[in-house]
């Protein structure tokens, strides 16, 4: 795993875009595994700024979001589609038949799930998976205890989870109660995963995800047995780890920051 400590959220976008964008440039038809909330949204405002001032280009490029609210509408200004749409797919040039979304609103959600996991593996399974981490250790919406050989279902959130998103919604009671989630063994089989972590609010569950015990009371800690994981992070969520890290990942030491 490496572990990579920035001074701030700007350069933990800017490094977690050039990360994705390397994989998009080596390989054109990627299957770029997706997250929403507020970590990402300066990743993805750095990869709309490479695809209109260095071309990178979203055309053959597929892509698989992680989980969305079951029973608010897709254009509801919270679903995690119009997120999305807002943040990223309506700047650059995807092909919309080409985003793949959790529907949260289908008729019957089981099927829906299991459908969501064939098409994954019909393009092969995810390149790169984008992750961010709850309060509370959540992966995707793997809230704790969650098997950690799971796979895409309908999970209820916990109370710490509406209380943290409710941030985004007039108040508790219109953040919904329950989602649609890829499973931990879902995003253990993507090729490479991508953590990113901000502020002294996640420093508890980072801590306890990198240098904790694996174990389903903290579902992000699953990731020590992926092989290929690249977590980053600005100083104040590094505030509870213990070992020594690097601000550099492997591919750029020696080079200018
Ligand atoms: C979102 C997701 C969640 C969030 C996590 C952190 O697709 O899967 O696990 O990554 O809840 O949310 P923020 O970034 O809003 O702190």
């Amino acid at each position: 795993m490496e572990v990579i400590i920035k001074e701030d959220y700007e350069e933990i976008s800017k490094l977690a875009a050039q990360i994705i964008a390397g994989i998009v440039r080596i390989n054109p038809r990627a299957v770029l595994g997706l997250a929403t909330g507020g970590t990402p949204v300066g990743c993805y405002r750095e990869l709309v700024r490479m695809h209109g001032e260095e071309d990178l280009d979203f055309s053959q490029i597929v892509t698989f979001n992680l989980d969305e609210y079951v029973g608010i509408a897709k254009d509801h200004e919270q679903s995690y589609y119009r997120f999305m749409w807002d943040n990223l797919f309506s700047h650059v040039n995807v092909v919309p038949a080409n985003v793949h979304i959790p529907d949260g609103n289908a008729e019957d959600l089981h099927v829906a799930c299991d459908e969501y996991e064939i098409e994954m593996d019909e393009h092969g399974g995810v390149d790169i998976q984008l992750l961010g981490i709850g309060s509370n250790g959540h992966l995707a919406f793997n809230e704790p205890g969650s098997s950690l050989g799971s796979r895409t279902r309908i999970k209820t959130l916990t109370e710490r989870t509406r209380q943290d998103n409710s941030r985004f919604f007039e108040n508790i009671d219109e953040v919904p109660k329950y989602c649609v989630t890829m499973g931990i063994g879902t995003i253990m089989e993507s090729g490479k995963l991508l953590l990113l972590a901000n502020g002294a609010n996640k420093a508890e569950a980072i801590a306890a995800a990198v240098e904790g015990p694996i174990t389903a009371s903290v579902p992000a800690s699953a990731i020590q047995l992926h092989p290929d994981v690249t977590v980053i992070m600005d100083r104040a969520a590094s505030s509870k780890l213990t070992r020594e890290y690097h601000s550099q990942p492997h591919f750029l030491e020696g080079e200018e920051q």
